[in-house]
């Protein structure tokens, strides 16, 4: 995987806009202090996903109970949020074919159907419990700190459908919890109930937990490759190990992005790749990125409302949408684009008699040559219009790279953190509509909101 980053230059920018050699050489005189900074705090125990590269006996157990009971089932039902769920969105988008759940057995090799719900909907709710058997299900239910109200009363749902279809002793059989080892609701539940269950390691916080247990095991249950997996991801562990920033393409990405927000206000960090298949993994990315830089303090404590805006685009679907903002819009945007140079079998736009000179040209070509060659033009183009871009480079879309692509993110992002000052594994802003939920909910211990529901009277029609 490569970082072509040439477009985020001044010097190839039309304009007056873009990063200036002088200060990307300050970015490289001061990364030392960076890479010294996420050192240090790795030894203090944070920056926990760097372990995930080397996870034999996860990786063996997932195994033994993927090819074992995790055999037994044709429908995998994963319920989790955020962390706990876009991961694995992101690599079944990706990895498996698309349409999976509509495909026959045997064009899935026997491997399972997979529906994640990550939303407390009850229209999604009730849709995938009329859809899946029961009797043929396994329910994966992950949430680190085994508390979340989104997950938690989605489970109770399944759990009772369950319980009606199977019998309780039957039912506890067709449920596995991914969660904390030994903290929260649902690990005490695995424990009172004998549930089966999976650890997400205590320093591996949720948006960085796609390669633990969280994907790895729904992965796995649907046939992904999970050694590949994280042997791309040991890929981008070990660049990120280098010491010099032009070496260092995560550490540059988040460095890049740093400076064209702070220096010169380009506050949106829009990902665009060149790929169905990676649609999931903008959506995850837009998560990784916005709750760990979205930050009220910094890691001295001063108050400082920082961070940048994630955006996740589509190409080619997204020039017929948003593009038009990023070309002639403000000056407020960095655009990564991602592309893959092979992007599997390819379809020939075939000849035809007769056709107008405007659609002449297509024939001989074929579907993927269009895509790349709009991406190539897109980025030109921005690049003409003074817009900073840089592009991923993918040889092709496996488990490989495909790992090394998810670690690259949280690299970056852990990266970013250093560059923007602040801690890239908390969430304190989300905690307070928790409260104010659970007091709606009736939690005993929480209080309810004095003001006015909605603001009070005033609302129009
Ligand atoms: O990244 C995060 O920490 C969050 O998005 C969590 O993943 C999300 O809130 C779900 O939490 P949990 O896994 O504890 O249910």
């Amino acid at each position: 995987m490569k970082l072509h980053y040439g477009r985020m230059l001044a010097e190839a920018l039309d304009g007056e806009h873009g990063i200036p050699r002088a200060r990307l050489e300050a970015l490289v005189a001061r990364f030392p202090q960076v890479q010294d900074e996420v050192r240090a705090r790795r030894r203090q125990g944070e920056y926990g996903f760097y372990g995930l590269g080397d996870q034999a006996e996860t990786v063996k157990g997932i195994r033994r109970f993927a090819e074992g009971v995790g055999q037994a089932y044709d429908h995998v039902l994963v319920l989790g949020i955020g962390g706990s769920a876009l991961g694995t969105k992101a690599l079944i988008n990706a990895l498996k074919a698309p349409a999976w759940n509509e495909l026959s057995d045997e064009a899935r090799e026997y491997f399972p159907r997979i529906t994640i719900l990550e939303n407390v909907d009850p229209t999604s709710v009730t849709a995938a419990l009329q859809r899946i058997d029961p009797r043929r299900v396994l329910v994966n239910v992950i949430s680190k700190s085994g508390g979340t109200a989104e997950t938690l009363a989605t489970y109770l749902v399944v759990r009772q459908w369950l319980d009606d279809a199977l019998g309780p002793d039957a039912a506890a059989r067709h449920v596995a919890f991914t969660t904390d080892p030994a903290r929260g609701p649902l690990r005490a539940l695995a424990r009172k109930e004998g549930i089966a269950s999976l650890e997400v390691p205590p320093d591996v916080g949720g948006r960085f937990s796609v390669l633990s247990a969280v994907g790895l095991l729904p992965a796995a249950l649907v046939g992904i490759d999970i050694e590949g997996l994280l042997l791309g991801a040991r890929r981008a562990l070990a660049k990120a190990e280098r010491d010099k920033l032009l070496e260092n393409a995560p550490a540059l990405f988040a460095g890049l992005h740093w400076a064209a927000d702070t220096w010169l206000g380009a506050r949106t960090h829009v990902l665009m790749p060149y790929s169905d298949r990676l649609r999931e993994l903008a959506a995850w990315f837009v998560q990784l990125w916005a709750e760990s830089l979205g930050k009220k303090h910094d890691r001295r404590g001063s108050v400082v409302h920082t961070g940048p805006t994630p955006l996740g685009a589509i190409g080619a679907t997204d020039q017929h949408s948003q593009v038009q903002l990023f070309m002639e819009g403000p000056f407020d945007k960095v655009v990564t684009f991602v592309r893959v140079e092979h992007l599997g079998p390819d379809v020939a736009i075939p000849e035809r008699a007769g056709l107008p000179e405007e659609l002449a040209y297509l024939q001989g070509h074929s579907l993927g040559e269009l895509l790349l060659a709009e991406q190539e033009a897109t980025s030109a183009a921005l690049a003409r219009m003074g817009r900073m871009n840089a592009t991923l480079v993918l040889p092709r879309l496996d488990s490989e790279t495909m790992g090394e692509l998810l670690m690259f993110f949280q690299l970056a992002t852990g990266f970013a953190g250093a560059w923007y000052g602040v801690d890239p594994f908390d969430q304190p802003g989300v905690e307070l509509g928790k409260r104010i939920t659970f007091a709606a909910m009736g939690r005993p211990g929480f209080t309810r909101e004095p003001a006015p529901a909605m603001g009070g009277g005033d609302v129009v029609e």
